[in-house]
């Protein structure tokens, strides 16, 4: 984390150029004076941005709607088969390019995209997963569902992911997968998690949920692994409501992950193993792909703001931004996440810090309240007899034991705060500018954060 001390001059001087209002002299009395710097929005004082709205998501254009009238009129609303003619197909084909992958493999949602994954590689009962505590329920879901034992390790408290000596010392002779999640839409140490599982020969199933686009030493996240997985769940910065993808390299897993997503049928039409049916609608691909014409320019703006908030924000004491790996190139820049420096606010809670910002106009807030390991399914799969049969009495009190201590994670949940990256980080820079001087304007009133009620 920045433990340097905030200094007025330098945070300023970092501080947008001409076009921030409240800086305009590039000193901080300058901003004290403005209008909007009096007095604490929260305590009654004009806020720092004005009424303009922040970009809204889901995106939506006239494009998108004539795709959605289209599909609506053609009468075929379901992938029943692989012809490719159909907008499920054609949205594989066209988005593969995108993540400079060979094959994709459309689903129903992040989740089953994972969950796909898991059958495909037969990860099975008996078998270990380690993955991240700090992520949603839908990364673990396939493991679980397989009956295979979701082991989580601790996290790096800066970059708020996986942390790769943590789950190094998790590998037991039962591992037989490894599945990063790339939070916030940032790349995971994966130059770590591929070296691992090619020396302890563990498959790699990447959770890219959230990290559309993201590149690091020269390759997008979800193709370093044997699977990469996405969503378009509504929030996420391509969205169909609910809607993933598997990612692969290889033809003949890709062709496994069609016929375990496509209830066991494959491209020929016969049955050679089983599968859920998770298959993607017409209609969801009929919005991703109008959404695809914009969506690498939103990334580039999603990056270009992403990284001048945190280079303005270098010097600010009270928030710790994202820490990226070495070789990180672009992010998808889905949230915006900093750290909370408690210590450096007077006794104020990140509570009352979230509050005096979001009425300064800055659509800021906390995440995922705790980690996974906090909640009773750990219980419940420990309870289950397959579980107790397959692991044993032993590794299921060790694991209640090892997922109860996840000191990191559980820092990281109370620290974290969070800017949507897919609407409001998609606005001009003078908006960006806004949230500096948001941050700046309480920063300089920070002894006042107390009072504000939450
Ligand atoms: C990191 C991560 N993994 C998995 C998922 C599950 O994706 P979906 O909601 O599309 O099922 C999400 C969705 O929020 C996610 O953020």
């Amino acid at each position: 984390m920045n433990k340097k001390k905030m200094n007025r001059r330098r945070f300023i001087g970092n501080t947008a150029a001409a076009s921030v209002a409240g800086v305009l002299a590039g000193s901080f009395p300058v901003l004290a004076q403005t209008k909007n710097s009096g007095t604490l929005a929260a305590l009654g004082g004009a806020p720092v941005r004005d009424k303009r709205p922040w970009p809204a998501w889901p995106y939506t254009d006239e494009e998108l709607v004539q795709s959605m009238t289209e599909t609506a009129k053609s009468g075929w609303w379901s992938r029943i088969d692989n012809r490719n003619s159909s907008k499920v197909a054609r949205f594989e084909r066209e988005f593969a390019p995108f993540h400079d992958i060979k094959y994709v493999v459309a689903t129903g949602s992040g989740t089953q995209a994972i969950s796909t994954a898991v059958h495909a590689l037969n990860i099975e009962c008996g078998d270990e997963v380690i993955t991240s505590p700090y992520t949603d329920m839908g990364t673990i879901s396939g493991v679980i569902t397989s009956r295979a034992l979701p082991v989580l390790a601790d996290l790096d408290p800066d970059s708020f992911q996986l942390d790769a000596k943590d789950v190094e010392k998790k590998i037991n002779n039962n591992t037989r997968a490894l599945l990063p999640v790339h939070m916030m839409g940032a790349p995971a140490d994966i130059r770590a998690f591929v070296q691992m599982a090619r020396q302890h020969k563990l498959l790699l199933i990447e959770d890219a949920c959230q990290a559309h686009l993201a590149k690091i030493d020269g390759k997008r996240i979800g193709t370093f692994g044997d699977v990469g997985c996405l969503s378009f769940q509504s929030s996420k910065v391509m969205a169909s409501g609910e809607g993933g993808a598997c990612l692969t390299d290889n033809e003949a897993l890709a062709d496994t992950l069609y016929t375990v997503m496509n209830h066991g049928s494959d491209k020929r039409g016969t049955h050679p193993r089983i599968g859920p049916k998770y298959r993607m609608n017409e209609f969801a691909a009929s919005l991703l792909l109008s959404q695809m014409r914009t969506h690498l320019q939103r990334h580039e703006t999603r990056n270009r703001n992403g990284k001048y908030l945190t280079e303005k924000l270098k010097g600010y004491s009270g928030v710790a931004p994202q820490k990226l790996y070495p070789g990180t190139e672009e992010c998808s820049y889905y949230l915006y996440a900093m750290a909370f420096r408690p210590e450096e606010w007077k006794g104020a809670s990140r509570a009352q810090f979230i509050k005096a910002v979001q009425a300064e106009g800055i659509p800021i807030g906390p995440y995922i309240q705790s980690g996974l390991h906090k909640y009773d399914w750990v219980n419940f799969i420990c309870g289950l007899e397959v579980y107790k049969k397959m692991y044993g009495e032993k590794r299921l009190k060790e694991y209640k034991e090892q997922t109860k201590h996840l000191p990191a994670c559980d820092a990281v949940a109370d620290r974290m705060l969070l800017i949507p990256g897919s609407g409001p980080l998609t606005a001009d820079q003078s908006s960006m500018d806004n949230i500096i001087n948001a941050l700046a304007k309480v920063w300089e009133h920070r002894d006042q954060l107390k009072s504000i009620k939450v």
